[in-house]
């Protein structure tokens, strides 16, 4: 029987979520800086973080947005377990699959997910949920590794054999193409890279009216 890929993403972060802000510091504070650099102007509305992890981002985010209502959402409980302890009662931390977001339609102003969409089994469908839950008019922004860059490209071929949890790398056009078969316009798909040799992109999209 093939193990679901949720469960091997679950054990893998229950198991690391105590170690995850110490061990990936510097990559946490770039992405979500970069990620945070992208994300719509106020106003403040309703913000979802999909596999939003130890809440690192969640936390930057209620500093520069005190009213916005922000949610979190993660397969593993250790993760949120940490994300707890980091955020203000007032975020939600909530156990879910990017694929089923327990939500409802229309329900928030922006969406953002950052380095977890590599994880998912089917992103085509965890990327039509996220637009699912947003509001017409509002934004997705997703950040992942990007399989443009060649470094990226290797380091997904050893990890699909190294990394159980490990799904794939999408491309900024894969990404793009993904986003507008979801019902949403991409305005700007950036690549970039935070260090010599990780190369990233953040998508931001507007879901149709
Ligand atoms: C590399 S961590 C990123 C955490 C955080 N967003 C950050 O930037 O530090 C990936 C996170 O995605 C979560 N994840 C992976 N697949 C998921 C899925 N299908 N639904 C929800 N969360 C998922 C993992 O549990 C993990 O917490």
């Amino acid at each position: 029987m093939v193990e679901p890929a949720s469960r091997r993403v679950r054990a893998q972060y229950d198991g690391l979520a105590t170690a995850y802000d110490r061990r990936w510091h510097t990559y946490i504070a770039r992405s979500t800086a970069e990620t945070l650099a992208r994300l719509p102007p106020g106003p403040d509305g309703a913000v979802l973080d999909v596999g939003a992890g130890t809440g690192l981002l969640l936390d930057q985010l209620q500093r520069q947005r005190p009213a916005a209502r922000l949610v979190g959402a993660d397969l593993s409980l250790g993760m949120l377990g940490v994300a707890r302890e980091r955020l203000p009662d007032d975020v939600s931390m909530v156990a879910a699959d990017a694929v089923s977001l327990p939500f409802d339609t229309a329900s928030f102003d922006i969406v953002v997910s950052s380095s977890s969409l590599h994880y998912w089994d089917d992103p085509a469908a965890g990327l039509r949920e996220l637009a699912r839950v947003l509001r017409p008019g509002g934004h997705i922004v997703v950040t992942d590794w990007c399989h443009d860059y060649l470094a990226c490209r290797l380091l997904d071929r050893v990890l699909r054999v190294t990394d159980r949890a490990h799904r794939r790398t999408l491309g900024t056009a894969q990404l793009r193409r993904h986003l507008f078969e979801a019902g949403c316009v991409p305005v700007s798909v950036d690549r970039y890279r935070i260090t010599w040799s990780w190369g990233m992109m953040t998508a931001v999209a507007r879901r149709s009216a």
